[in-house]
């Protein structure tokens, strides 16, 4: 099938590729930067994205916010005129602070998924930046696309589809994990662009659906296409770049990983995810954060019970600590053989 670019409001990216945004580390400026640059459209994850700024063991949210300015700034010198956005997750402790620091260093687009982004409409008001939930399910679509037009008359000006065999916390229980087999879910996923293209053609527009989770080669791009998608977001492809910005122990993993090493994992704050297992996974060692300080991550978890902390595993793993380290993939992790230049990938996959 032939690519077209992908329009996202008034921006056009040449390549209707994504790439999605990956925490703690992974996807900082030099991935989305290189992506953007290349003619697709790069995503800096915000989670925890201050780890390596001064101060952030005692002020955490503020290096944080601080990063997010620096990180599109460093993004743009790479990208040129390529288009640079930031992930958020709703589950972000003060995320409202994320997405405002983020719209003023004038970021072009907000993915934000992992809960519903139900306020994203008005805290990007009066500003460019476009905005994009993160669906999984025909039900979450509906939900988010009556909310925002009921509460700001406001359209997405893209959705992205996240399927069960994307890596990092997947939107779906356990059940329906096993439950969705890849033929089951593309019938979701049809469901969802026609929920989509109903409020498209409720107001006479077109607004973009791409698809991500297990999106690895020309021949998935092409399967997306074919179900509707206007183009792809991925993850696992990108992590095994030289660009990609986590530690080179972090992505040997993904180069050593066999298929059977690759597992859906409970996370820390009760919601499942998918990882490379190492001993860690096995053996949480409850010492990891939990005796230091809490780095006021995520909303909904609570010190006093976790196993482990999420953000000092997912910090050693960008660090290249993984053995101590909670190893985040999607379920192609196990494909990569070699480190890859991104622009490498981008000509394979648009040939
Ligand atoms: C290491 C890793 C970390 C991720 N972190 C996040 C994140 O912080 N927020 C988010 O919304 N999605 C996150 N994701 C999901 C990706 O943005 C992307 O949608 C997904 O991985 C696509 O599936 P694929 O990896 O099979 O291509 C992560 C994925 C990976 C592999």
């Amino acid at each position: 099938m032939e690519l077209k670019p992908l329009k996202i409001g008034d921006l056009t990216a040449r390549i209707p590729i994504i790439q999605g945004g990956m925490g703690v580390g992974v996807s900082l400026s030099r991935l989305a930067g290189n992506v953007a640059a290349c003619g697709g459209v790069g995503i800096i994850s915000t989670a925890q994205i201050g780890y390596r700024e001064e101060g952030f063991e005692s002020n955490p949210i503020e290096s944080n916010l601080r990063a997010i300015a620096n990180e599109i700034k460093k993004a743009r010198q790479i990208a040129k005129d390529g288009i640079v956005g930031v992930n958020i997750m709703v589950a972000t402790k003060r995320y409202a602070e994320y997405v405002k620091a983020a719209v003023k260093s004038g970021v072009d687009l907000i993915i934000s998924g992992a809960g519903l982004p139900t306020m994203l409409p008005e805290l990007v008001k009066d500003s460019k930046t476009k905005i994009a939930p993160i669906v999984s399910t025909i039900k979450s679509a509906s939900v988010i696309l009556k909310m925002w037009e009921r509460k700001s008359g406001r359209l997405p000006d893209l959705v992205v589809i996240e399927g069960p065999r994307a890596g990092g916390h997947l939107g779906f229980s356990l059940d329906q994990l096993e439950n969705f087999t890849p033929e089951v879910y593309e019938e979701e996923i049809k469901g969802i662009i026609g929920v989509v293209k109903g409020y498209a053609k409720k107001y006479e527009t077109h607004i973009p659906v791409v698809v991500a989770g297990g999106i690895y080669t020309r021949a998935d791009i092409d399967h997306a296409l074919k179900l509707g998608a206007d183009g792809v977001q991925m993850g696992t492809r990108f992590v095994t770049t030289f660009e990609c910005d986590a530690s080179d122990e972090y992505k040997q993993t993904y180069l050593n990983a066999s298929k059977e090493d690759i597992a859906i994992v409970k996370s820390p704050v009760g919601m499942p995810g998918r990882a490379i297992i190492n001993d860690f996974m096995e053996h949480p060692k409850p010492g990891i954060g939990i005796n230091g300080k809490c780095l006021k991550c995520l909303e909904r978890c609570n010190p006093a019970t976790i196993p482990y902390c999420i953000t000092r595993a997912l910090i050693n793993a960008a660090k290249g600590n993984t053995e101590d380290a909670l190893l985040f993939c999607g379920d192609n992790a196990y494909r990569a053989d070699k480190l890859e230049h991104v622009k490498d990938i981008m000509d394979e996959l648009t040939k």
